[in-house]
């Protein structure tokens, strides 16, 4: 099964913003909630590389931001340059996992859309539930 193209094409007009001159890899993603709305995001990278942010957490940040309950999203989509494979990384999948473990994410591996459960990606995830934060 494929993605919808308009949350494709979202996920395209925002990758046009990447700012990635030091992997040379440009990243968008868009987040469609259940009732419709599209928020997106690029990754924005650092000349102290670990400091660049990935598209998935600069994406679910700008919907949080505007006040948006992260339990209503329903899919994610991420796309690196051309359709390349690109897969989410470990610290996002660390991350998804605490504010969107029941959405689906869809991304390009194996040179086909594959789309997984959110949770799946991470399998026992360090969580939000551990005792010292309750
Ligand atoms: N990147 C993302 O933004 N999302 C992914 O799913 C994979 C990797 C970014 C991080 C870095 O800016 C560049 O792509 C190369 O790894």
């Amino acid at each position: 099964m494929n993605p919808n193209e308009d949350l494709i094409e979202a996920a395209l007009q925002v990758q046009l913003n990447s700012r990635s001159k030091y992997s040379g890899f440009s990243v968008g993603c868009a987040i469609r909630l259940a009732a419709g709305d599209v928020y997106t995001g690029c990754n924005i990278e650092s000349v102290s590389f670990g400091l660049s942010n990935c598209a998935e957490r600069v994406a679910i940040g700008v919907l949080i931001s505007a006040g948006v309950d992260p339990s209503l999203v329903s899919e994610i989509l991420v796309v690196g340059p051309d359709l390349v494979d690109c897969t989410p990384c470990g610290a996002c999948r660390q991350v998804l996992s605490e504010l969107v473990p029941h959405a689906t994410i869809w991304f390009r591996h194996g040179g086909q859309w594959v789309s997984r459960n959110v949770l799946d990606l991470m399998p026992d995830a360090l969580e939000a539930s551990l005792k010292t934060f309750e």
